[in-house]
């Protein structure tokens, strides 16, 4: 295999090949109705060409601000909350070794995420971890105005500027913010902070490929390039609107629809590697806020085995059944591990002598695929060769793409999100926020 690949073999005993069939004139309608930019949320489509119009001045001036910081830094915080966090926050954990903050000799800096929550001993352990530490802060709204990151930044500006001075404080923050409108954008030109634009075009969670997730990625030593390379690919193979088994986005954007339409309402997002359980977080934003919306909408759910067949197994085998999963599966690990002989074989592990751990866990996946299809679980399987960043990019432009046809699919429009301000509306009431 040399990219994704989308398998819906295990799909079929539950929605016919036909009833996939019958979708084709409506996807490949909808795919032309997001190339011809003539759908809903059209204004907001300024992701789906990203990859290919990032320019090599934006990526060389991305990987120069890395080169000139990350010598000077243990640590990054990254603030940023939502579409503005977990892009980042999801590449960053897929490549990163598991034990990376306990790693003897680092080349990158350590990062560190805030403005996620409104925890107060979340802060107040961030900043007494940075007591002693040399560091500096991306930070990232779009809008500029969210309420979880500009409180964490309020806190971090003073501090970093009460341990450096202003004027080397200044120098060791960056925004990430609109090119004219908001608060950050106001507060960084007073500071004459160094900026970088998220595109008017772009929305929280489809914004990985802009600064918003390319400056904390290359900051963590990742190389942004392959990134977009994987990307672009992906781009290039997804432009088909004519046939639907050419097209990978095109083929899971189906078959959650024709799951859907058999009441199956909860996707359960499956991965067997613990450095993915951030794509899950990410993938559950993006599919969720996109098309939950008008009372309509699949529930994003994740799991991360084999930890949570040991917890989630139970349900997924026999609980109500809703549900479909999509599995992650990964050809091939970085490193290799075989299992060795013990001679007194207490453990009774001797009969995996000479297996990889892969192996083992290859095998756990297909059992478990085997036993919750026979449980009345379809299973979409999305294969990637290796985690690196070429397929991460991959990964990124296919989930979005095919995210942006299936809400077409449902007649929704998958680049807003009216809903997540119900609750803002009766937090700033309850705080007394003036206006409200
Ligand atoms: O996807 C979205 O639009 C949201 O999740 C936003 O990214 C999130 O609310 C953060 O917004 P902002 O970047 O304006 O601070």
């Amino acid at each position: 295999m040399e990219n994704l690949n989308v398998n819906i073999e295990n799909i079929l005993n539950f929605t016919p090949k036909y009833t996939i069939n019958n979708y084709d004139n409506e996807i490949c309608k909808n795919i032309s109705l997001l190339h011809n930019r003539t759908g809903k949320g059209n204004n907001s489509l300024g992701w789906l060409d990203l990859p290919s119009s990032i320019s090599d001045e934006q990526i060389k001036e991305i990987n120069n601000l890395a080169t000139e910081i990350k010598d000077k830094i243990d640590i990054l915080v990254i603030i940023g909350i939502g579409g503005s966090y977990l892009g980042a926050k999801m590449v960053i954990e897929a490549l990163s070794n598991n034990f990376e903050h306990l790693q003897e000799k680092k080349s990158n800096p350590i990062i560190l995420f805030a403005g996620q929550n409104i925890c107060e001993d979340y802060i107040s352990e961030l900043l007494a971890i940075l007591e002693d530490k040399s560091y500096a802060i991306v930070v990232i709204s779009k809008s500029g105005t969210t309420t979880e990151p500009a409180i964490a930044f309020r806190f971090l500006k003073k501090h970093i500027e009460n341990k450096y001075g202003k004027s080397e404080a200044q120098k060791r923050i960056i925004a990430v913010t609109d090119e004219t409108k908001g608060a950050l954008r106001k507060l960084a030109d007073n500071e004459g902070y160094k900026t970088f634009i998220i595109p008017d075009d772009v929305g929280g969670r489809y914004s990985v490929l802009t600064p918003v997730g390319l400056v904390p990625i290359a900051l963590a030593g990742f190389n942004i390039k392959k990134l977009i390379d994987g990307a672009k690919l992906m781009q290039n193979i997804t432009k088909n609107e004519k046939d639907i088994y050419k097209n990978p986005a095109a083929i899971y954007a189906v078959s959650r629809n024709a799951l859907y339409n058999i009441n199956k309402t909860t996707e359960i997002l499956v991965t067997y590697n613990p450095k993915l359980v951030y794509l899950a977080e990410w993938w559950k934003q993006l599919y969720g806020e996109s098309e939950g919306k008008e009372n309509k909408g699949i529930f994003p759910a994740s799991v991360n085995f084999t930890a949570d067949l040991h917890s989630m197994g139970q349900y997924i085998q026999e609980g109500l059944r809703n549900i479909f999963e999509t599995v992650i599966t990964i050809e091939k690990p970085k490193y290799k591990l075989t299992i060795l002989q013990d001679p007194e074989n207490l453990d009774n592990l001797n009969y995996l002598t000479g297996k990889r751990i892969n192996e083992v866990n290859k095998m756990a996946e297909l059992g478990t695929v085997m036993a919750h299809v026979d449980g009345g679980v379809p299973n979409i399987k999305i294969e990637i060769p290796e985690i690196n960043e070429f397929y991460i990019g991959q990964l990124i432009y296919f989930f979005e793409k095919a995210c942006a046809i299936s809400g077409y699919t449902l007649d929704i429009n998958p680049f807003d999100q009216p809903g997540v301000e119900a609750y803002k509306k009766n937090m700033f009431t309850l705080l007394k926020k003036p206006g409200y």
